[in-house]
């Protein structure tokens, strides 16, 4: 399993709960894909004892970025860490979106609610070279949740964002954005990370109008690599609904194999 114990943060910058860290690793920027993720060490003791998952969010010539929020106690111990200190990751982990095909000139559309934002960018920036018109969806709940919206727009992106109280962009779900778009014309294909309603709603829309969409699922993980059995949830494909490790059958799925009342 690769392993970096020392990958060195080289710069950091926050908004509000949400951190963004770019660190140095070389291994892990040769081979990373987006929508794959890292497992990380958030304590140097032992509590929390175990990693927490975080998406890689963008990766260059030896580096590589991840953004989070903090949700509990481990995220808001990383969140203590500083320029020039490390990150504890084992990685890169889980298959990532499958881009395979021709992207060339076609639409490609992404939809990230809130941290789910977050292997997006990496995601954007790989369907850009393959000649995709990149279209972003990016919602949540007040314009302090949505901090990466410039960043998108610096890249080249189409941004399209939601709040739920309209205090930026689109006032709603960023759902119902999708879904007034989407009456102008579908893309080629939707990827889609962010909460689980949010998922499941654009799931919904994509197969109603027969849009290939892939979703990043999240789980509870206690290993990241598919030891632990932590993290199963129910998926369907040609062999009939079968329980699947998020971590290493995942953490991407295609929208038809979730079986989303017990996702
Ligand atoms: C494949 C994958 C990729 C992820 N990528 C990112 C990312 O790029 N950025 C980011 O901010 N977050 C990401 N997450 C979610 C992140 O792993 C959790 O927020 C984190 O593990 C919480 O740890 P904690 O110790 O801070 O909180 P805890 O105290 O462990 O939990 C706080 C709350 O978060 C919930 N929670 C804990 N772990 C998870 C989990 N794995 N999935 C969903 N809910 C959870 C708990 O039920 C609880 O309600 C990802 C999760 C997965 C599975
Ligand atoms: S997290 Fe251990 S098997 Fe998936």
């Amino acid at each position: 399993m690769p392993h970096d114990p020392r990958a060195r943060i080289i710069r950091r910058q926050s908004w509000g709960d949400f951190h963004l860290f770019r660190f140095e690793s070389p291994a892990l920027a040769a081979s990373a894909k987006p929508g794959q993720f890292v497992m990380v060490r958030t304590a140097e003791g032992t509590d929390p004892l175990l990693r927490r998952p975080i998406s890689l969010h963008d990766g260059g010539d030896g580096w590589m970025e991840i953004f989070f929020r903090v949700a509990g106690r481990g995220t808001a111990l990383l969140a203590e860490r500083k320029e020039g200190q490390t990150l504890d990751l084992i990685g890169p982990l889980g298959g990532g979106y499958q881009l395979d095909g021709e992207w060339s000139g076609r639409k490609a559309w992404l939809v990230g609610g809130g941290r789910g934002i977050a292997p997006l960018y990496f995601l954007g920036r790989a369907l850009q070279v393959r000649g995709a018109r990149v279209r972003v969806f990016y919602g949540g709940k007040t314009r302090a949740e949505i901090p990466l919206a410039g960043k998108f727009r610096d890249a080249g992106f189409d941004v399209a964002c939601s709040t739920d109280d309209g205090s930026l962009g689109y006032r709603g779900f960023v759902t119902a954005l999708l879904e007034k778009e989407l009456a102008a014309g579908p893309p080629a294909g939707l990827f889609v990370c962010g909460p689980d309603p949010m998922m499941e709603r654009t799931a919904r829309l994509a197969q109603a109008r027969n849009i290939p969409a892939q979703i990043s699922l999240e789980a509870i993980m206690g290993c990241g690599f598919g030891a632990c059995w932590g993290c199963v949830k129910r998926i369907k494909r040609q062999d009939g609904g079968k329980w699947r490790k998020i971590c290493e059958d995942g953490p991407v799925f295609a929208a038809d194999e979730i079986i989303w009342d017990e996702a």
